[in-house]
């Protein structure tokens, strides 16, 4: 990525009460840039569709279900998300998926949101990937006239399988490339580098489409330097083992390389032992592009807006950073650069609002 300078703050950045920040972080408007969309599938969801697709899960009940949810790390978590992931069949229940959380991200104030999914995990169930993508491409069609919300998809590859199934993925979803933007790697972090995965990556790239890698979530700060200089990705999802490395702190802030932050999962799934202990607000002070996510918001307990407030509470933040957090999110993005004009203009607006 070129380095651009960092651009200006809001120029008259005016002062917040206090007892306004949490309407503030409600009422601005926020992209999401790290959320997999099978990870916003609710427990009640989940058995609703179970149910009509006649899937039997191991689970008696949705408390039952909902009782699983104690993770201790990234892999205890992963285990529950693709049982979650298994009821998922027909069009319809892809579209039903997305659409459930588009609603919530409207609410949220999220106009813009560039969702991660999966296709592995379907697919190895016998599931066509033109299903998978007619289903969540629909919903994201229908969200910008229905909702106000701008949606597009980016297709994650899973790193604990090889490259050759993801240049096998990568394959059977030629036929649908104008439905996604880009592509992402998620899936168990440690022993599966980003440089595994360095050719399907580099073909991607060719096929001008946008790159991002999770990296750093419970992985070392070699990965993430791999992700940047092997993958040659755009964005970093997580980041924040990053920290451990002063040089690489110091690259992530000259490149202006956005890292997409998410603090609840981060906390749920034990990477900090509590989010007072969460380095958001050390990356921001260290000039390192960061903004705010959900991850997977029914397993961790939020979405946008709760991980904000909670964020905000547990770190003592205020209006100044989520100011910088939301602009970070528009800049981050992937959209047009028309687009990120006109939604910085409407977060300068709710900023001035609420001086
Ligand atoms: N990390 C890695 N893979 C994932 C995650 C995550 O937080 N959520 C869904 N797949
Ligand atoms: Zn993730």
């Amino acid at each position: 990525m070129t380095s651009t300078p960092a651009p200006a703050d809001f120029p008259r950045l005016p002062p917040v009460a206090a007892d306004r920040l949490p309407a503030l972080l409600q009422a601005m408007p926020k992209a999401e840039l790290h959320m997999h969309i099978e990870g916003s599938l609710e427990p009640e969801l989940i058995f609703q569709i179970a149910r009509r697709n006649g899937v039997a899960l191991p689970y008696a009940s949705v408390e039952d279900l909902r009782r699983a949810y104690a993770f201790t790390n990234l892999q205890s978590f992963l285990d529950i998300y693709y049982a979650g992931a298994s009821v998922l069949l027909k069009e319809q229940d892809f579209y039903d998926m997305a659409w459930a959380y588009l609603e919530r991200a409207q609410a949220d104030n999220v106009i813009h949101t560039e969702i991660f999914f999966d296709p592995q995990t379907h697919t190895a169930r016998g599931v066509p990937m033109q299903t998978v993508i007619d289903g969540l491409h629909r919903a994201c069609q229908d969200a910008l006239p229905k909702l106000g919300v701008s949606a597009s998809l980016i297709l994650c590859f899973l790193r604990h399988l090889s490259e050759e199934e993801a240049f096998q993925t990568l394959e059977e979803a030629l036929p649908f490339m104008g439905r996604f933007i880009g592509v992402g790697l998620d899936s168990s972090e440690v022993g599966h580098p980003p440089e595994n995965f360095a050719r399907v990556f580099a073909r991607c790239r060719e096929l001008g489409l946008r790159l991002v890698a999770h990296a750093g979530e419970e992985g070392p700060p070699a990965y993430i330097w791999s992700a940047l200089d092997v993958l040659r990705v755009e964005r970093i999802d997580h980041g924040v083992q990053s920290m451990r490395d002063p040089e690489l702190v110091k690259r992530l802030a000259r490149d202006r390389m956005p890292l997409t932050v998410c603090p609840l999962s981060n906390q749920k799934l034990c990477v900090f032992p509590n989010l007072a202990d969460h380095n958001l607000g050390r990356l921001l002070d260290a000039g390192v592009m960061a903004t705010v996510n959900s991850d997977d918001p029914a397993y961790f307990g939020g979405y946008m807006n709760q991980n904000f407030t909670e964020t905000f509470a547990a770190l003592g933040l205020g209006a100044p950073a989520a100011y910088r957090l939301a602009r970070n999110s528009f800049e981050a993005s992937f959209a047009s650069a028309e687009a990120k004009v006109g939604w910085i203009a409407r977060l300068d607006d709710t900023f001035a609002r609420f001086a």
